[in-house]
């Protein structure tokens, strides 16, 4: 990796706080630490992992990431990704946007390339942020934890929380008093297409959003919510993709859904902007 690819991650350190004590993080030569001596090295790849110890999640691996970042560039999830930039278009240079569960990173790149503004993307999948990662670029890329966030309090301009869980008590430390949280969940139809080929295969679970609007408005307070819907034509050589970075399909076996009869697929969201 060239040295900017360090550089950039040092130079966040004024931002960052220790995973393991809390206290501030400070820049060395190729890492970042803090007083009692937790130090963390900026991987060669271009993230740094402030973790104390990694977390393997079930279905988030390469496979995963890999289709997903197919899928995205496919242009199946367009809307959603214009759906974040107009909500961030308030963001310029010298703003910072946090893409909290950010996986392979299409939204926090989409987002500061958009507006010229900084961007930490941070996961807990080590395969979704050595996908984002790659090819370089301004953002930086951490391996973290959402529910223990290693950011300074007030710090983010944005808070992005897209089809991953969340840790509003942890936003809402991170964001700065006027800070903005954009979180997009899963509507009605969403991936109806996908839930309907599987269906012989899942248990039958009705449609539920887990009340996730009613949990947000007891920490935060809902600023604005909206749909966005797009149905799209699938070719052949994306069903497989569209299959392997769905959660839906994670107990699924491949070869037991026919791929052919995947004809379209309906991204539905609800897009919440809340503020602290
Ligand atoms: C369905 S994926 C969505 C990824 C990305 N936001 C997107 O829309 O393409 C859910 C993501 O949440 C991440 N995740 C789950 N729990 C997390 C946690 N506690 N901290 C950070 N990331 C987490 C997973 O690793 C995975 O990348
Ligand atoms: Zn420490």
């Amino acid at each position: 990796m060239t040295r900017a690819g360090i550089q950039k991650h040092l130079d966040i350190a004024p931002l960052l706080r220790c995973p393991i004590c809390g206290s501030d993080l400070h820049a060395r030569t190729a890492s970042v630490a803090c007083a009692a001596g937790h130090d963390f090295a900026v991987s060669s790849k271009g993230f740094l992992t402030l973790m104390a110890r990694p977390v393997a999640l079930k279905g988030y691996d390469g496979h995963f990431f890999e289709s997903r970042r197919r899928v995205l560039d496919a242009g199946y999830y367009d809307a959603v990704r214009d759906a974040l930039v107009e909500e961030t278009a308030s963001f310029g240079p010298g703003s910072l946007v946090v893409d909290a569960g950010c996986g392979e990173g299409t939204y926090a790149k989409a987002v500061s390339r958009a507006h010229g503004c900084d961007a930490i993307g941070l996961d807990l999948a080590r395969d979704g942020i050595r996908c984002a990662a790659r090819g370089g670029g301004r953002e930086r890329w951490l391996i973290a934890d959402l529910a223990r966030i290693p950011l300074r309090d007030h710090v983010a301009d944005a808070v992005l929380n897209v089809f991953t869980p969340a840790n509003y008590a942890e936003f809402k430390r991170v964001l700065k008093p006027d800070g903005v949280l954009i979180k997009v969940v899963p509507a009605e139809r969403h991936m109806v297409e996908l839930r309907q080929l599987a269906a012989e295969h899942l248990a039958h679970a009705p449609f539920d959003d887990h009340g996730v609007a009613e949990h947000l408005a007891r920490h935060m307070r809902i600023a604005s919510r909206r749909r966005i819907t797009q149905t799209s034509p699938v070719c052949r050589q994306d069903a497989g993709d569209l299959i392997r970075m769905s959660p839906v399909a994670f107990d699924i076996a491949e070869g037991q859904l026919d791929l052919d009869a995947l004809a379209s697929i309906t991204v539905d969201a609800e897009i919440i902007v809340a503020r602290p």
